[in-house]
């Protein structure tokens, strides 16, 4: 599928194992999800444009190089909060727009909460972050949100989707690319990815 990432980093992997185990204990899950954050963003701005500047070294006078691009995280409430951290020590400079949706129990249907939005778009790029991408009801909600708003140029980056998700994610998004670290087997009965980790939310917060 065009657009789509899922990272095949041997570091990403040993760490989704860890994060998905039952035996993980919130502080770990926390820790895990911010260092898969790391890594998937890594690869997720591989295309961002650079400009030269000048640099003096204690030698000599250079050319260096600075990210041209004004740059957004937008984490989805709550569970995307779990990688701002990660996003903002990569880019401390970026910009995070919070999206509140939460995916109502009955009929899985994102419901928005928060939404504090400038009138114009403020950034060249948005990082749309959120762990789980499960029916994308939520993925695809917060995109269309950020396409009414101006934003031109998006990607998504999560840790697990389900293949009815990303069909999904990709269809009415065909041109934000999709960074993931694993495709999971399904959905079940209640909209929760197989074998997947859980409620996102939960484990990092300790709410379950
Ligand atoms: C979870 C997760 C995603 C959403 C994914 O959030 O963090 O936002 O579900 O499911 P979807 O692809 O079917 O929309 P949830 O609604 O549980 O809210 P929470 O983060 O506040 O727990
Ligand atoms: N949200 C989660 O946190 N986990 C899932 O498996 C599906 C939606």
């Amino acid at each position: 599928m065009e657009n789509l990432y899922v990272s095949t980093h041997p570091l990403v992997q040993h760490k989704l194992a860890l994060m998905r185990s039952v035996d993980t204990e919130p502080k770990k899950f926390r820790e895990v999800v911010r260092e898969i954050t790391a890594l998937l963003l890594y690869e997720a701005t591989l295309d961002l444009p650079t400009v030269e500047i000048d640099v003096q070294t204690p030698l000599a006078h250079m050319k260096g190089h600075e990210i041209a691009d004004r740059i957004g995280f937008v984490p989805i409430l709550r569970a995307g909060v779990g990688m701002v951290d990660a996003a903002l020590d990569l880019i401390p400079t970026a910009q995070v727009w919070h999206i509140g949706l939460y995916r109502d129990h009955r009929t899985l249907l994102p419901i928005e909460y928060y939404n504090k939005l400038p009138v114009q778009p403020t950034v060249d790029i948005c990082y749309v972050l959120d762990p789980m991408l499960a029916t994308a009801g939520s993925a695809t909600a917060t995109v269309k949100i950020l396409k009414d708003w101006g934003a031109k140029r998006i990607k998504y980056v999560g840790l697990i989707g389900a293949p009815e998700g990303v069909e999904r994610f990709h269809k009415e998004h065909p041109d934000v690319p999709i960074h993931i670290a694993a495709i999971d087997s399904h959905l079940n009965e209640n909209g929760y990815i197989v074998p997947g980790l859980g409620d996102a939310g939960d484990r990092q917060f300790g709410t379950s």
